[in-house]
């Protein structure tokens, strides 16, 4: 894929692919960090004299304008990140849209509103992808977090314009491939989470790719109990234990070491503060339920984590919402920092659920790499192509200059 270094963007409509979708608590930003981050890439195009054009979705809309998920209140909150003015528009296509690109000057930002209020959003319609193309000269996706997404603004716009990775995109795909795909070895992977069934491409396509599998949460409790370990009243899914067992012998024989909990903090409620005490895994009694991983556990994960040199991490190892059960979670997401931050291991971290308990643990920041995705970070762990990715790489001819 060409990135922004390919280009000459000066005196250029660049149609920037943004996700913008942040979340949002009673009008307010609760997390911006997809708009600082995608900022820098914002600037650069402004500061090097293009004419910045801004989509992006916003939650989901299914087609229709919904007032409360307009891009409006996001503009000025992009403005100050990038800081220089970011103008709005209330439509994305049509002839308001129009006329406020046809508007801009050089270095200039323009941002349209959310590009799911066109039923053809979603559904990677041509007309509107060929209505957004004509927008631009050249179009730039720096929106890996919704690049598993195949929609007109992220895929069927790809096919009308000179495509260009973003600075965001590039991180994010360079921080992916050190991570899974050319990765300094041992490798290992946390994947943590409630359900097997949920990330079972997941598993099946990491245990290919790494040397240590940690496999934490309510998720572990389904392969102890496929080895026979009763696991008392734990959250645990009965019918994947046949499919547990099959992973278990894949690893093997993908020389892949999967590395489960040896003990517990268990419970006889899950709530804040409820009586727990460790105990060996096989000590479960039968009324309780296994709400953490064990200091041994850490122990061990926190020994074997000393002899990679890259990590992958997707989701928790206990339910580190509730105290005290994040003991676990925090305790190595902490241990993952110290040695990256010692210059031991690079640690790459993504998923929803993950980023909140990182940051819980109060170490977001010392991670290598935080993906700003969340379902897009789980298909790239999947193993799956990304169609906002693949159209990057199909280089559109072009008469134009780059
Ligand atoms: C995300 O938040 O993961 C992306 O913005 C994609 O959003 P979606 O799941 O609504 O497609």
């Amino acid at each position: 894929y060409r990135t922004l270094d390919d280009v000459d963007p000066r005196g250029r409509r660049v149609l920037l692919r943004a996700d913008l979708n942040v979340p949002m608590r009673d009008g307010r930003i609760t997390d911006s960090a997809r708009i600082e981050r995608v900022a820098p890439t914002v600037r650069e195009l402004a500061d090097r004299g293009a004419r910045v054009v801004v989509l992006s979705h916003f939650d989901r809309p299914k087609g229709r304008v919904v007032p409360g998920m307009s891009l409006a209140p996001l503009a000025e909150p992009l403005a100050a990140a990038v800081g220089h003015p970011v103008r709005f528009c209330a439509t994305s296509v049509g002839d308001e849209a129009e006329a406020a690109v046809a508007a801009l000057g050089d270095g200039e930002v323009l941002l349209l509103e959310n590009t799911r209020f066109h039923p053809g959003e979603e559904d990677n319609d041509e007309e509107l992808a060929q209505a957004l193309a004509a927008h631009g000269d050249i179009y730039v996706n720096d929106a890996f977090s919704a690049a598993h997404r195949a929609h007109a603004s992220t895929h069927g716009i790809a096919r009308h314009l000179p495509s260009f990775a973003g600075r965001l995109m590039q991180a994010e795909l360079d921080a992916l491939t050190a991570a899974l795909e050319l990765p300094d070895r041992p490798v290992g992977a946390v994947i943590g989470g409630a359900k097997v069934s949920t990330k079972l491409e997941l598993i099946g396509n990491v245990i290919r790719k790494v040397d240590t599998l940690f496999i934490g949460g309510a998720m572990a409790n389904t392969f102890l109990a496929a080895e026979g370990v009763n696991v008392g009243k734990s959250l645990q899914e009965p019918d994947m234990h046949e499919t547990a067992r099959r992973i278990v012998a894949e690893a093997k024989s993908a020389n892949c070491e999967i590395v489960l909990p040896v003990d517990a903090v268990v419970a006889t409620e899950f709530r804040a503060g409820a009586p727990s005490h460790d105990c060996l895994i096989g000590e479960v009694p039968s009324d309780a339920m296994i709400l953490d991983a064990g200091p041994r556990t850490i122990e061990l994960i926190s020994a074997r984590l000393a002899t990679l040199k890259t990590l992958v991490w997707n989701g928790p190892l206990g339910a580190f919402e509730i105290e005290p059960f994040d003991a676990a979670t925090n305790a190595v997401a902490r241990e993952v920092a110290r040695l990256t931050q010692e210059g031991h291991l690079k640690s790459i971290a993504g998923g929803g659920d993950t980023v909140s308990a990182l940051r819980h643990a109060g170490v977001e920041s010392e991670m290598s790499y935080v993906s700003t995705a969340g379902g897009a970070f789980l298909e790239w762990l999947e193993g799956k192509t990304l169609p906002g990715i693949a159209v990057l790489q199909n280089i559109i001819k072009t008469t134009m200059p780059l």
